[in-house]
């Protein structure tokens, strides 16, 4: 086989964040600043596991998913890989391939997607690799992938032709084996072990209505496939399915501001009974009621009560655990439930290693990232069909079942505030500047709620003992209400602060107030002692969900 040895440039921007590298288009067509990326990855990969990878590569169908499926193959074939699993035309959500890792044992998987984020010529591109359990690479690994990229002079390729991903089946390119696959199938029979599909069909059988939004990204294969074929929701249930390189020019990030046609429908007259939507790579997902929006972290709460009603979790739960951020509405149902709920810094990978150790079965994250131990990724349509199992056995609505969640736990009222594209100084004045009032601001009111303390946010892992400092600044009020505020690790454009606010309500009188005005007292908090408007020009954020 012919071996191409390419000069490359080494980049020192080629620092992987929690979740990979990712960056604008025109950063990824530099000269070889793909090719130099996945150089580093195989190295690093290959240097990490005793003997020649085999790995799992599939993309959201985004705007330059094709090219980089094809130079990763090409590469793969000069650095001695020895199998490639590669979703049909190089489609593959980050779920499905998370599980296509695990169950097929293979080394790890490169995932081409930036997520949430636009895509197109004038978007965002990301590549990002995940490890043998399935789960995003730890910071170890991804640290040592930006040093070789900032160090090597050379990149291998081979020059055979590439091969076509439209045909199922196995092909060789040189000594490596491409194997296409179907990108649904496997995961489709993994969601049917887990949850009643018998159940969700008579559900359908009945008439109940469903609008799933897959924002042209990568659901709508899979959303079809569960939802429309395999369940028997009517014809359309499922919209804008079909993959785009730009997201049909939307921004897939399914929330209140991003979703807003399927809001509209669900808030309208003769709104369906559940609507749900996903993200760019179909790990996020958010879940609405007819005239109801529910809150990740009360998705999570919820998920977590009524678990016992779906076949995969009937035997209970071994433990929860919810990103920092995450309103604590899971502590009172783990309580509940005699289980541990971890509390873990913004991000994923952190819930990796609890999982591997058997400690927690869900796991949930504010920004609209539900999971499971069935894989090491959140996983957006797992997240819908738990909730269509719950609601086909209990056959009640979806305000009916959060009203009765908050009467028997009481309610977080919740609202996450952002603030894009700041100066990097100015953010980093604002963080500074509520860190050093951090011992004084106990006795503060916010409202009728006084402040017990303030702290940042520190975790030690349970399981390896390993330390992340710095993971945000906490204000802590006497009822457990909070308000949060940290650093964004994935924005491409200058900094994003994100801030948070909870109230907690368990006044059975005080359930279905208006969120705004509760938590308007914590707003004014934050404002005063942050200096925001003042320190970064900005009046209002950016995105409030
Ligand atoms: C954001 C979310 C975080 C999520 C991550 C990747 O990170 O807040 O929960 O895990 O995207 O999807 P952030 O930009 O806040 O660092
Ligand atoms: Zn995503």
């Amino acid at each position: 086989m012919s071996i191409l040895t390419v000069p490359t440039q080494p980049y020192t921007d080629q620092v992987p964040g929690t979740s990979g590298l990712r960056k604008r288009v025109g950063t990824f067509r530099q000269p070889n600043y793909i090719e130099n990326f996945v150089q580093a990855l195989l190295d690093t990969a290959a240097q990490q596991s005793g003997g020649p990878l085999a790995l799992v590569l599939g993309g959201d169908g985004r705007y330059l998913n094709r090219e980089a499926i094809a130079v990763v193959l090409q590469m793969a074939a000069a650095n001695g890989v020895r199998r490639v699993v590669v979703g049909r035309d190089g489609i593959l959500s980050t779920p499905a391939a998370s599980h296509l890792i695990r169950k097929r044992e293979l080394s790890g998987g490169i995932i081409l997607s930036a997520s949430h984020n636009p895509g197109g010529p004038e978007g965002d591109f990301g590549i990002k690799y995940n490890i043998g359990n399935g789960g995003p690479a730890p910071e170890a690994f991804t640290a040592a992938v930006a040093a070789r990229a900032a160090a090597i002079t050379q990149y291998r390729r081979t020059e055979l032709e590439p091969v076509p991903l439209d045909r199922l089946g196995e092909t060789r390119l040189g000594e490596l084996t491409v194997e296409v696959v179907d990108p649904v199938a496997d995961w489709a029979s993994l969601m049917e072990s887990l949850f009643d599909f018998d159940g969700m069909r008579d559900l359908f059988r009945q008439g109940f209505r469903m609008r799933f939004d897959a924002m042209h990204a990568v659901t709508g294969p899979y959303a079809r496939e569960v939802f429309e074929r395999r369940l028997g929701a009517s014809p359309g249930s499922v919209v804008n399915a079909e993959p785009s390189p730009d997201f049909g020019g939307g921004h897939p990030d399914p929330n209140l501001a991003h979703a807003e046609s399927l809001v509209r429908e669900l808030f309208g007259p003769d709104a369906p009974d559940l609507g749900a939507a996903s993200d760019g790579d179909g790990d996020r997902n958010m879940i609405l009621g007819r005239g109801t929006f529910v809150t990740p972290s009360d998705s999570l709460a919820v998920l977590a009560a009524n678990a016992g009603l779906a076949p995969g979790y009937s035997w209970g739960l071994a433990g929860i655990a919810r990103s920092m951020p995450t309103s604590s509405a899971a502590d009172r149902v783990a309580e509940r439930l005699g289980i541990t709920c971890y509390e873990t810094p913004t991000g994923w990978k952190f819930f990796g290693n609890l999982m591997d150790a058997g400690r927690v079965t869900l796991c949930g994250e504010e920004s609209f990232g539900t999971g499971s131990n069935h894989i090491r990724e959140k996983d957006g349509l797992w997240a819908v069909l738990f909730w269509l199992n719950i609601l086909a056995r209990r056959r009640i609505s979806v305000a009916q079942l959060v009203q009765e969640h908050w009467q028997e736990y009481g309610r977080n009222y919740y609202a996450r505030h952002d603030y894009e594209g700041i100066p990097v100084e100015a953010a980093r004045g604002v963080m500074d500047h509520l860190r050093w009032q951090l011992t004084s601001l106990a006795g503060r009111r916010a409202g009728e709620r006084e402040v017990k303390g303030a702290d940042e946010f520190v975790y030690v892992d349970p399981v390896d003992q390993s330390f992340s400092s710095g993971q945000g600044l906490r204000v802590l009020f006497h009822d457990g209400s909070r308000i949060v505020a940290r650093q964004s690790g994935t924005g491409t454009v200058g900094a994003t602060l994100r801030l948070y606010f909870e109230a907690v309500e368990t006044d059975p009188d005080r359930l279905n107030l208006n969120p705004r005005e509760v938590l308007a007292p914590l707003m004014s908090l934050a404002g005063d002692v942050m200096e925001l408007s003042a320190r970064t020009g900005m009046t209002a954020p950016t995105v409030e969900t």
